[in-house]
């Protein structure tokens, strides 16, 4: 039986929170101990590029992100865990997609056109204002990181699945042209995968600045908790847990039985402030090995980046091959053998 390879990145411009824990890197995780999947997972430092001109940032957040992923204890003898930049046929690649990828195919791209009608709305008169070419082509850099390891199945949010859809669109295009290279990619979604809402109550994400970083050191993450907004109902009186913020991240972590005995207790009244300090004890005490582990990483980071070249060269003994078999498909060789 052929395993089916399943690959997803993560792009460097953050610190990895409650929301990104739950909704990817914890599935991520179990899905890289199953011996039936060959998980390719990758730190996307190139995407980060696209919307972060903050060198430190970047940097900083692929430290992070990958120590993240090993403290939360990733398979590396399974999963290939790797950093985008270090394998450079993923750029070559992007090139020879480039070739066969559509102008006005890209111009239909989410990313690009919200940017656009951003533009338009604020009475700008040039709707191009501000988008880089990285903006622009960034489904093709993504097909790349895809197509080069032949992936079957992609785990991403809803939010990419054009991406997905782009890819696919790409890869058929070369096999078209050049051949049956590529493995027509899937997207996975988890519809019942865990989205967090934020300490405002919106979807947690950096972009709303209302996120809650997995591994705050433990008096933070109490004052986080003790911020998330709920509403004005007084101890005593009955609550909605299924509208409620706090218990959105409590279900997200505690076994179905506990989250019954919670839920029977916001039936009963109970306080925002006693509820807030439930939801702290359970978290904290989750994630404290975990955190343990990270914060050890954090002061050996050549321990983190020696995983990182091992992933590497690992990706590489599939990207080397391939991308000479491709680059003689497009008629890119030497003139004699
Ligand atoms: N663009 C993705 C995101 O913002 C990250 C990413 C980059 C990715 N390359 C990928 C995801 C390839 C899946 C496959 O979430």
């Amino acid at each position: 039986m052929t395993k089916a390879t399943v690959l997803t990145g993560i792009t460097t411009t953050g610190t990895p929170h409650l929301g990104n824990y739950v909704g990817a890197i914890r599935p991520a995780i179990s899905a890289s101990k199953d011996p039936n999947v060959s998980p390719f997972y990758f730190l996307a430092d190139y995407h980060a590029l696209i919307k972060c001109q903050e060198p430190e940032r970047v940097r900083q957040s692929s430290l992070e992100i990958a120590a993240t992923w090993l403290a939360l204890g990733l398979d590396t003898s399974n999963a290939v865990f790797y950093r985008q930049s270090d394998v450079p046929e993923i750029m070559e690649l992007t090139w020879l997609l480039t070739c066969v990828t559509s102008k006005g195919f890209m111009n239909r791209a989410h990313a690009y056109k919200a940017a656009v009608a951003e533009n338009e709305q604020s009475g700008e008169n040039d709707p191009d204002k501000g988008i880089t070419m990285g903006l622009f082509s960034y489904p093709i850099l993504m097909a790349a990181d895809i197509l080069m390891f032949n992936a079957h199945k992609v785990p991403v949010g809803k939010d990419q699945i054009q991406h997905i859809e782009m890819a696919r669109d790409i890869a058929g295009r070369f096999n078209h042209i050049y051949g049956e290279h590529f493995v027509i990619p899937e997207a996975v979604t988890s519809e019942n995968a865990a989205t967090l809402a934020g300490m405002d109550g919106r979807k947690m994400s950096k972009s709303y600045n209302n996120t809650i970083p997995l591994f705050e050191p433990e008096k933070k993450l109490k004052k986080l908790i003790n911020k998330i907004k709920t509403n004005s109902l007084e101890p005593g009186e009955p609550k909605d847990p299924d509208t409620c913020t706090l218990f959105g991240i409590y279900q997200a972590f505690a076994s179905a039985q506990e989250v019954g005995v919670i839920r029977q207790r916001y039936a009963e009244g109970i306080g925002w402030g006693e509820m807030k300090s439930v939801l702290f004890e359970y978290i904290n005490e989750h994630i404290a090995p975990s955190r343990e582990r990270y914060e050890a990483l954090l002061q050996a980071p050549h321990h983190i980046e020696e995983q990182l070249q091992e992933g590497a060269e690992k990706a590489r003994a599939v990207s080397v091959p391939f991308m000479k078999e491709l680059r003689k498909a497009v008629g890119i060789s030497k003139i004699t053998a």
